[in-house]
């Protein structure tokens, strides 16, 4: 028994020896404590079989030498994690020394973004109240109050997202749904601006896509008439543009306005030669316009005989485009610093 036992001890610290890491001294604790087959379990059954002194004084003896083997495992169990938390550390390590010096990186600020506060500032300097409206609005606001009922045509054209449960609820196809409340809170005279976002539901490509930006204006007062209307657009985009430019009008159809127009732009690359920027015929579609049409004005609680207004309306996300040259409207919303890093 004696000789099992020192066979075992020997070996046992053999074996601690060679051990690298924590899987080997796993292995080796199986080999000799394992309740099966380990050696050191074996002896320790095999006392058993001894009777009287001998089973008193070999079971002391077996006891002392496990209890020490155990001690012994559990030292190198330490020391290995300890190596381990080491090496950990080491490849972890910081250099104190090392000056804090962040990495500046300035954002800027987004092309329509640019594009919305030159007209915000040129609207202001013309005297308009600019003004902020609900991107989510009602049916009323969006169609009804505008002169576009339920039935009617004009809303297939201007389909939009609508609210699960809430079918009088919509995501704003146009900001002309600002017309009839800003007529409520301001009253009359007035002349104000809104520009804003606005949905449709849209097949997206490189011209098309479910949300952009438009910017409206509208005024109220005695006797406006279609001069008013062409003078106005002209001032505000020469202010835009910083040079004079020229407007025509097309007759257009559109339900909250009567007489209803398009309005082109001289193409300013070409001036009117006709170029690629402009289809080749000198004129640059640029928005839609006309004397706000009197049902409008009754929605907003005005006696149409007394007042009359003007508004127009045009995409400030195509504007964007132009003036920046941006070829596919899905860069816009698409989040992709590359793109945003070039304004
Ligand atoms: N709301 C129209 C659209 O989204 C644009 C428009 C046309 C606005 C004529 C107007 C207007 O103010 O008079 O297509």
């Amino acid at each position: 028994m004696q000789e099992t036992l020192d066979k075992i001890k020997k070996e046992f610290i053999k074996g601690l020896d060679e051990v690298k890491e924590v899987l080997q001294l796993e292995e080796l604790e199986q080999k000799f404590f394992s309740r099966k087959s380990g050696e050191m379990t074996e002896a320790m059954k095999s006392l058993k079989k001894l009777s009287g002194d001998a089973k008193a004084e070999f079971g002391k003896l077996a006891n002392e030498v496990k209890k020490e083997l155990e001690d012994l495992y559990g030292k190198k169990k330490n020391e290995l994690e300890k190596n381990k938390m080491g090496d950990l550390a080491d490849s972890e390590s910081i250099d104190v020394t090392q000056p804090n010096l962040p990495k500046k990186e300035n954002g800027s600020l987004h092309p329509e973004t640019l594009v919305l506060r030159e007209m915000e500032e040129v609207s202001r300097n013309m005297g308009f109240i600019v003004e902020d409206g609900p991107e989510l609005d009602s049916d009323y606001f969006s169609f009804e109050a505008l002169n576009i009922p339920d039935s009617h045509p004009a809303r297939d054209s201007q389909d939009t997202f609508y609210i699960k449960g809430h079918p009088n609820w919509c995501m704003r196809p146009h900001v002309s749904n600002m017309q009839v409340r800003m007529i409520q809170k301001y009253g009359t005279p007035l002349r104000v601006a809104y520009p804003g976002r606005t949905f449709r539901n849209e097949a997206t490509d490189a011209s098309h896509d479910h949300t952009f930006y438009q910017f409206e204006a509208l005024v109220i007062d005695k006797d406006i008439n279609v001069g008013n209307l062409i003078g106005i657009i002209k001032e505000l985009l020469s202010g835009l543009y910083k040079k004079d430019v020229e407007v025509r009008l097309r007759p257009g159809y559109f339900p909250f306005v009567e007489p209803g127009f398009e309005m082109d732009m001289k193409c300013l690359i070409c001036e009117g030669q006709g170029c690629g920027a402009c289809g080749h015929s000198g004129w640059v579609e640029t928005l839609g316009c006309g004397l706000v049409h009197p049902k409008v004005l009754e929605a907003a609680g005005l006696d149409p005989k007394e007042w009359s207004g003007l508004a127009f309306g045009m995409g400030l996300t195509r504007l964007a485009m132009q003036k920046y040259r941006i070829e596919d409207i899905r860069h816009l919303q698409s989040g992709d610093l590359r793109f945003l890093k070039q304004f």
